[in-house]
């Protein structure tokens, strides 16, 4: 089938990920508030998965890298020795008409609020001078809120790896190469939020700190710009819809070497879910040099002192979530039960063809979807289908997250199963009890075959590796 990832309306996703509890806005009971977002119970689930297998991949299954989990309001300090403090802002204009406030550099793209069919700027509002606007939360640590007490939400979760990097050196028996992972919330004051969750002001980070012997930097960066790339596939996103924006060297911070973007073409433009960059020594560096301490390493088979150097693969789990639902997300047009017929992309702007029903789906990789398999017994009044039914259900249940339902006719059940992404349905109906097989259904082909009832958990062990 091809690809209607063109026909992709963000409108539309966003409604279905309310109504299937994906996504919610937050504090919508009181008017909601710009820039957060809530998951719903299938949106929690998703994001767990892409984490989950982030940790797998990135941590569990290599020797090389070790974990952490540090707080989210560190010290201070650490924020005037990354230089966010000083250099984190984005440019900020206001608008003296409208009393708006936007972001400089992206007046091109913003609407005025008051005459949305011109852009910010070209709707004769007075327009402020550009002022630097910092992106960090503020906040008072204790009960005196004064400029000592003042602390910060991490912006990223990177800097709580570089200021714990001698103790986890210590304890960890690591040997350089090797990193240090967390995923953690980090918080933004962005100016403008947009595109849904792409932009929030409360997120959450994939972050690595890959620590690298000086002069091994490219080799180092060039491989993990590569398993990064890999990974993306890994978790269902099609190679042709991910690029790369590779840096120039006028666009690289003075101490990095090479930065790689990975964007993935949303329905709004093509778009960064993860950096990957080369950053030399610089936040060890700086770090030892506002803390008083040594931030080095000894590499006993050379007998050399060095300060590390570092490759860092930094992602945000809520565009990736975002990404994963905009790859995943289709509509079709399918015969309807008793026509023939075949599937097809809809349309947009089409009727519905005669015999046909339109179904929305989402085609997520296995690893990742909510809900692994869906177990239904054909008639809810028959109480023999309904005993073997929740007896499989019982046994996945302690494995994996599967759903049980009983409710309405099982065309209708499949489409529910559909619109939340679970990639297999399996049926228990009379010939269960007569030959101890069941009808297991795929989601995207929505084949159907039988298969014994003993072989459905090897089936999805399989199916979900
Ligand atoms: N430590 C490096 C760092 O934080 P970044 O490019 O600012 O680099 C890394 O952020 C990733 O975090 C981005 O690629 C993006 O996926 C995510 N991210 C950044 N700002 C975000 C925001 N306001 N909302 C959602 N995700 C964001």
């Amino acid at each position: 089938m091809s690809d209607n990832k063109p026909t992709l309306n963000m409108e539309q996703l966003a409604s279905l990920c309310k109504r299937r509890g994906f996504i919610f806005q937050s504090s919508e009971l009181y008017g909601g508030i710009n820039g957060f977002w809530d998951y719903g119970p299938l949106g929690v689930e998703l994001k767990r998965n892409i984490k989950d297998v982030w940790w797998q991949d990135v941590v569990q299954r290599r020797d090389d890298v070790v974990g952490l989990d540090a707080s989210i309001i560190m010290h201070p300090r650490i924020w005037e020795a990354s230089g966010h403090l000083e250099g984190f802002s984005d440019p900020m204009i206001d608008c003296k008409t409208c009393k708006g406030r936007f972001r400089a550099d992206q007046l091109e793209g913003t609407a005025c609020p008051q005459k949305p069919s011109k852009r910010v700027g070209a709707c004769g509002g007075e327009l402020t001078e550009p002022r630097q606007f910092n992106l960090m939360f503020k906040t008072f640590v204790g009960p005196v809120q004064d400029d000592s007490s003042t602390a910060y939400l991490r912006p990223e979760t990177a800097q709580g790896i570089f200021a714990q990097f001698d103790n986890v050196l210590s304890v960890s028996r690591q040997k350089v190469p090797f990193g240090i992972a967390q995923i953690g919330k980090a918080f933004r004051n962005e100016i403008n939020p947009r595109n849904y969750t792409f932009r929030s002001r409360e997120f959450e980070q994939m972050e690595l700190e890959f620590f690298i012997k000086p002069g091994t930097d490219e080799e180092w960066h060039t491989y993990w710009v590569k398993a990064r790339m890999d990974w993306y596939t890994r978790i269902g996103i099609a190679s042709e819809h991910l690029s790369q924006y590779v840096y120039g060297p006028d666009e690289l911070a003075h101490y990095a070497s090479a930065c790689v973007d990975i964007m993935y073409a949303f329905p709004f433009g093509v778009q960064e879910l993860e950096g990957v960059a080369a950053r030399g020594n610089y936040d060890l560096s700086r770090h030892s040099e506002f803390s008083g301490k040594k931030l080095e390493y000894f590499d006993q088979e050379s007998n050399e002192r060095f300060i590390p150097h570092v490759v860092e693969p930094s992602a945000g789990v809520d565009r990736i979530a975002l990404a994963v639902l905009c790859e995943a997300y289709a509509l079709e047009w399918i015969p309807k039960e008793g026509t023939d017929g075949e599937r097809q992309p809809t349309r947009a702007g089409e009727k519905v063809p005669d015999g046909y029903e339109e179904r929305t789906v989402l085609r997520f990789a296995p690893c990742v979807a909510p809900i692994k398999a869906a177990i239904f017994p054909l008639l809810k009044n028959r109480p023999e289908l309904v005993k073997v039914a929740q007896d499989l259900y019982s046994e996945l249940k302690q494995h994996y997250p599967v759903f049980y339902d009983q409710t309405g006719a099982i065309g209708r059940r499949y489409r529910r199963q559909d619109e939340a992404g679970t990639p297999f349905g399996i049926t228990v109906d009379f010939e269960t009890l007569d030959n101890q097989t069941v009808t297991w259904r795929d989601r995207d082909t929505m084949s159907q075959e039988r298969i014994p009832i003993g072989e459905v958990a090897i089936r999805l062990a399989t199916a979900l590796q």
